[in-house]
């Protein structure tokens, strides 16, 4: 997969290399290009933004010339690749792991980063999607950006070299994964539950399957209701009301 990213700050994306992006680069799964669309500017003094037109407004915009010109560069560039432009703007859809599903499928990934009060309007005849990723307002796009390569690259086959984790991930099955525990058996008087110790692999599928579901209950109920649920799921969720534990 190859990435671009639109960015007035392409050094803020040196912490990306360390973590998982690393990986996929080093297995060579991943091509990053970081484009300073300020450089792209066409004026003398290389603005990349100025006021809204009609006056008595918050902030500045920035301007569409320097991204439609790097929007251009990169499709000269890569015209064959499969490809995905995306906004990254708080007034947007929120995103979540169906939409990092649905981009893992591209070839290509195309980031714009807008910064100060937002973006001229027209540079939205260049975007096939427009993400948020949370109702609250970040200075700017970029850690937007980096949320958004975090979870597509993860789903990446070989980047976490274990594919059931993903499979497994909380959001992706339709419900949230259950407690994991680790060695010692106890520690501070806090015992691992038994079952998982027991070798009895229909027990312990079974017990994972009401912790999910139980857990689901507590945080997302409304997983549930999109859910299909089969007979053995209401079994152990009707278990789940009666005890109250949830
Ligand atoms: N830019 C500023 N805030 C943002 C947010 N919450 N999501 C995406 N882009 C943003």
């Amino acid at each position: 997969m190859r990435i671009d990213i639109l960015t007035l700050f392409p050094e803020m994306f040196s912490s990306l290399e360390q973590a998982i992006l690393g990986k996929a680069k080093a297995k060579g799964l991943v091509d990053i290009y970081l484009h300073n669309f300020q450089e792209m500017s066409d004026n003398k003094q290389k603005h990349a933004d100025d006021y809204p037109y009609g006056g008595e407004s918050a902030g500045m915009l920035l301007l569409p010339q320097p991204i439609f010109d790097t929007i251009d560069k990169i499709q000269k560039e890569t015209p064959d690749l499969k490809k995905r432009v995306i906004l990254l703007d708080p007034t947007a859809q929120v995103f979540n792991q169906q939409k990092a599903e649905e981009f893992v499928k591209e070839e290509q990934l195309i980031f714009i980063c807008g910064r100060y009060e937002g973006v001229d309007e027209r540079v939205r005849f260049l975007v096939s999607d427009e993400v948020s990723i949370g109702d609250y307002v970040l200075t700017g796009g970029e850690l937007a950006a980096m949320v958004i390569i975090d979870a597509v690259m993860r789903l990446f086959p070989g980047v976490l070299g274990n594919e059931r984790s993903v499979k497994c991930d909380s959001y992706s099955s339709g419900l949230l994964e259950e407690p994991q525990y680790t060695r010692p058996k106890e520690f501070r008087g806090l015992k691992v539950p038994e079952v998982l110790l027991s070798g009895d692999h229909e027990k312990i599928r079974k017990w994972r399957l009401k912790e999910s579901l139980r857990k689901t209950c507590q945080r997302r109920p409304k997983m549930l209701e999109k859910l299909a649920l089969t007979a053995e799921m209401k079994k152990m969720l009707a278990e789940i009301f009666h005890t109250k534990r949830i």
